[in-house]
């Protein structure tokens, strides 16, 4: 009682005033506690120490002391400086508890293994409905589901056990779909869920159609889909070669292989395709394929696609036997199965002063932010024996980062230039090095996280060396001159004297630290590391509203924008937007009138480069910033490739063409006003 007397003598309320007027109803609206008669239990410093508490809680079972964390989690939280996932806050010392944000849920070919303990099947560990109980009461938690549905038998394949028909994949999702509707997340949201399934699917052609056409707004409304595509698929489609479809079921090395391994087992299957030895199911031209994906994308922005094999070559935890075969609803974690994400973002716009970045608060912050994501695997209650092992053993964390676009306006950089990629390019590199020193120090302390010795990190491999590795070795034997067109994108954004002082310190500070390449790669192979993965670049949809900044590593969407949410429609201008145009006195009444009409600035105003907004930037750009951040990053970055609605179907071609070759881990477009109803509408007046 008397800590926590201290800590609440510890609450700053003048903190609150942080908080912007949307802020202040996000917060209202889900995150603060309510008794059951509705009224508030908590105000904003409150929950801020809540979380941080129930937190820093962890630190007791090392000999740390919880009231010293506490404060200092609460510090960063309180000033905006670091946002947990929703779910943290959520439930942070509440008796539900569970704070993850997403997890990957396994589906085998079977109806139940968990109720069906008879059963002998080695391939049926998991089956439909035990993956449908364990959905269900992530989504009463909170949290969001990724699925890869690609191990179920294709439609029209037999059922042994009672000589019936399977009915595919699709129409299983659609029973998880349905779930969806049924339960609504922790009471909060709606549950997100990410359909996956792989290229070489019998079900495949269906299922990239499944939400576009006539189906579009109509099924699958609770799902992204994306398709798990690997170089082998890719360098067929750009031949525009032959490739057989193939059934799970018969050839599971499918799904439990990757990269050369995957392609032999591949190519075995085709074999005995050819010689009669399985069915064939049906033999299609790559390229043909490839253009279904590329047309229901540009119609209705699903689905999207995954780098199956980059996300297993660039994640460092290794699991033996193990292959990472699906993403988190929003993709920016690649999971094992049973993983879950435990997401935290940095707000990058609180590290600027005077057109200069604060490396040595960020450095110390984002050690701080580290060590909170691993504390909240140690009190993360969670719904399942399964996720609980697994989370243990690989103590998975997600560090992010938030305001970029206001991050950049405040430099003075517009988001579609080399400068602003080469500053990104600094603050993500800077990121990701401290994040790693930060987790060797916590295994100096606490211990490596026990699967450490099967993973790269054990040889002192660091995530980054291998895209490098990767875009050089591998993308620049299919296409030198896109990589090489990058490449001196970013080295021209160096050059520019305005960007050497931006980053000017951050090197010095990162040997402080004993964080450069050379010290970490040793360390990390003799102290050993307490997180299997680190980064990731979530979307940041509600925690963007509460930190009051643009989201994640996105563009401004709009100067003004109406938000259609569930607790109610939104009305939102970007305030460093705002706050600009206010001081430059450029703000007159036809300018204001058609910020309102439009949501961007009319093209002759002075601030219009400097204000771009998602649709005035070219797609390329929106890619270059997304690959940027993803050479930082081992584990996923969601972004959406914002396009005008009257971009030709060509230009989504070459967008995820460019994804794929620029090694993004995936890659979602979305072409304005492509679907009936969307999230957000430019301007104020619709
Ligand atoms: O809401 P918050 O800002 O904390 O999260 P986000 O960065 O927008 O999304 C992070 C992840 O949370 C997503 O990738 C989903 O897996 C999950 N999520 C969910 O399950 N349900 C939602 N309605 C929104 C997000």
């Amino acid at each position: 009682a008397q800590h926590i007397d201290e800590l609440a003598k510890y609450l700053d309320p003048s903190r609150d005033l942080l908080l912007t007027y949307n802020g202040v109803r996000t917060l209202m609206s889900r995150y603060l506690l309510k008794r059951l008669d509705g009224t508030f239990f908590e105000t904003p410093q409150y929950l801020w120490m809540r979380t941080a508490m129930g937190v820093a809680y962890a630190e007791l079972k090392y000999g740390g002391d919880p009231i010293t964390w506490s404060r200092r989690f609460y510090d960063l939280m309180s000033q905006l400086k670091l946002m947990p996932n929703s779910p943290t806050l959520y439930n942070a010392m509440t008796r539900l508890g569970q704070l993850s944000a997403c997890f990957v849920v396994p589906i085998d070919d079977c109806l139940s293994r968990e109720s069906d303990t008879n059963r002998e099947d080695p391939e049926c560990n998991f089956g439909i409905m035990d993956a449908l109980r364990l959905a269900a009461l992530i989504f009463q938690s909170g949290g969001g589901v990724g699925y890869n549905f690609g191990k179920l038998r294709p439609e029209g394949d037999i059922v042994r056990s009672t000589t019936g028909i399977a009915s595919g994949p699709l129409s299983f999702m659609k029973l998880f779909d349905t779930l969806v509707d049924t339960i609504k997340q922790g009471g909060k949201r709606r549950g997100a869920q990410m359909g996956m399934l792989f290229w070489w699917h019998p079900d495949i052609e269906r299922f990239i159609t499944s939400k576009s056409g006539e189906l579009k707004d109509v099924q699958l409304q609770n799902f992204n889909i994306s398709v798990a595509i690997d170089d082998y698929f890719m360098q067929k489609a750009l031949k525009g070669e032959d490739v057989y479809l193939v059934n799970p079921r018969e050839c599971p090395c499918l799904y439990k292989t990757w990269g050369e391994e995957f392609v032999k087992c591949y190519e075995g299957c085709v074999e005995a395709i050819k010689a009669g030895k399985i069915r064939i199911w049906r033999r299609i031209n790559a390229k043909e394929l490839w253009d279904k994906i590329v047309k229901s994308a540009w119609d209705s922005g699903d689905p999207g696609l995954w780098n199956r094999d980059l996300a297993n070559y660039i994640n460092n935890e290794k699991l033996p036997g193990e292959v990472i075969n699906a993403t988190n609803p929003c993709s920016e974690e690649s999971l094992y199965d049973f993983e879950s994400c435990n997401l935290g973002s940095i707000n990058l716009v609180k590290y600027v002063y005077d057109g200069r970045i604060d490396w040595d608060s960020l450095a110390r912050d984002v050690q701080l932010a580290v060590r909170f994501l691993d504390d909240v695997i140690d009190v993360n209650k969670l719904p399942h024996d399964r996720l609980r092992k697994r989370v243990l053993e690989t103590r998975r964390i997600g560090l992010g980062t938030n305001g970029l676009a206001d991050t950049l306006i405040a430099l003075g950089l517009r988001y579609d230039s080399p400068q602003a990629l080469a500053v990104s390019n600094e603050l993500a590199s800077f990121i990701a090095r401290m994040a790693v020193r930060a987790s060797i120090e916590l295994a100096r302390e606490k211990g490596a996280y026990p699967a450490y010795k099967h993973g790269d990190w054990a040889e002192g491999v660091l995530p980054w060396t291998k895209h490098r590795e990767r875009l050089e070795k591998f993308s620049s034997t299919v296409d030198k001159n896109s990589v090489e067109e990058y490449l001196k994108v970013l080295d021209a954004g160096y050059n520019d004297p305005r960007v050497r002082s931006v980053i000017d310190g951050a090197t010095a500070v990162l040997r402080g630290y004993r964080a450069l390449d050379g010290e970490l790669s040793i360390d990390v192979s003799t102290i050993g590391i307490r997180n299997g993965s680190i980064m990731s670049i979530a979307p940041e949809g509600s925690r963007s509203l509460i930190a009051g900044v643009n989201s994640s590593i996105e563009p401004l969407f709009a100067i003004a924008y109406i938000r259609n949410l569930s607790i109610g429609k939104l009305i939102e201008y970007n305030y460093t937007a705002l706050r600009l145009l206010m001081v430059t006195k450029t703000l007159d009444g036809v300018t204001r009138r058609f910020v309102e009409e439009y949501g961007i600035l009319p093209r002759d105003h002075p601030l219009a480069n400097l204000l771009r907004t998602a649709h005035e930037i070219h797609w390329k750009w929106h890619v270059y910033m997304q690959v940027t951040w993803a050479k930082w990053n081992d584990s996923g970055v969601s972004k959406t490739i914002n396009m005008p609605s009257d971009t030709p179907i060509e230009d989504v071609e070459q967008a995820y063409r460019l994804a794929w070759l620029l090694n993004a881990f995936g890659i979602t477009v979305y072409r304005d006003k492509s679907k009936s109803v969307q999230v957000i509408y430019t301007g104020v007046k619709s």
